[in-house]
């Protein structure tokens, strides 16, 4: 079997400005030197605001931490008339090396499409951005359809014509536990990873659906992030609320599996 490095993420959404991001970002470098002579051999990233990422892109070149950060989102277009967009070259620009795409959040308040996030999945790979793809099901989906259906519909829509060649993150984020308290059990994770991880099989061949990292997001925190992680289909973690406390982050980046 294929080894794939676990990756811990923390989505900021809209919290932390560029001051709170410098100093949140040196003490995780804290945490991060401790992690590497402890145990964890994880690849940790940020996804700060946009108008952060000058200041952590300064913070990681200056300190040389290994320490990855992206956008929460991208533009689909190149350049132009699109006022408010921010263009994946920017992101390139500042040394990103993901971009979240298709978080819920987008998905319900941004009224973005699976065809406008297939469109933003294309517009990071021009520019050699990894998309962090998030899919996942609404409470009412779930009752409806099951688990699956859903995230594996808008896995579909999104990978259209995607270049199988280049890495992609996915991130199963069922809507119903996102910011909730009541993460999904590591099972109900797995299930729907392994079911991601048979379509993405389907699109990218065998040997890219194995390398692919399918991560879990949704009420992830340092007492509930092992467990995610020794499911098999399971990679990482897309982690929200609990990636703003210092304390709480750097537990879950230094998790014992
Ligand atoms: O993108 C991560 C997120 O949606 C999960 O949020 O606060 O439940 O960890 P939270």
């Amino acid at each position: 079997a294929v080894k794939r490095t676990p990756f811990i993420a923390g989505n900021w959404k809209m919290n932390l400005d560029h001051l709170q991001a410098i100093a949140f970002v040196q003490k995780l470098a804290w945490s991060l030197a401790d992690a590497k002579h402890d145990f964890a051999d994880a690849e940790v990233a940020v996804f700060p605001p946009f108008t952060d990422l000058r200041s952590v892109q300064t913070l990681v070149s200056a300190d040389k931490l290994e320490l990855a950060y992206g956008g929460q989102d991208v533009s689909a277009h190149d350049s132009g008339a699109y006022t408010g967009e921010i263009s994946g070259a920017f992101l390139k620009a500042l040394d990103a090396k993901y971009v979240i795409i298709g978080h819920s959040e987008r998905r319900q308040y941004h009224g973005e499409t699976d065809a406008d996030i297939n469109a933003k999945v294309l517009a990071a790979q021009r520019h050699d951005l990894v998309p962090v793809l998030c899919v996942g099901e609404t409470a009412e989906d779930l009752e409806k359809h099951g688990a699956s259906a859903v995230p594996v519909a808008q896995l579909r829509a999104a990978l259209e014509s995607v270049d199988a060649s280049k890495e992609i993150v996915v991130a199963y984020e069922p809507v119903w536990a996102i910011g909730s308290g009541q993460a999904a059990t590591p099972d109900q994770a797995q299930q729907v990873a392994a079911a991601l991880r048979t379509v993405l099989v389907e699109l990218l061949g065998e040997e890219a659906a194995q390398a692919t990292r399918v991560l879990y997001g949704g009420s992830v925190k340092a007492a509930n992030i092992a467990s995610f992680l020794r499911e098999p289909d399971v990679d990482g973690a897309l982690v929200g609320g609990a990636s703003l406390d210092i304390d709480e982050f750097s537990a879950i980046v230094r998790f014992k599996k």
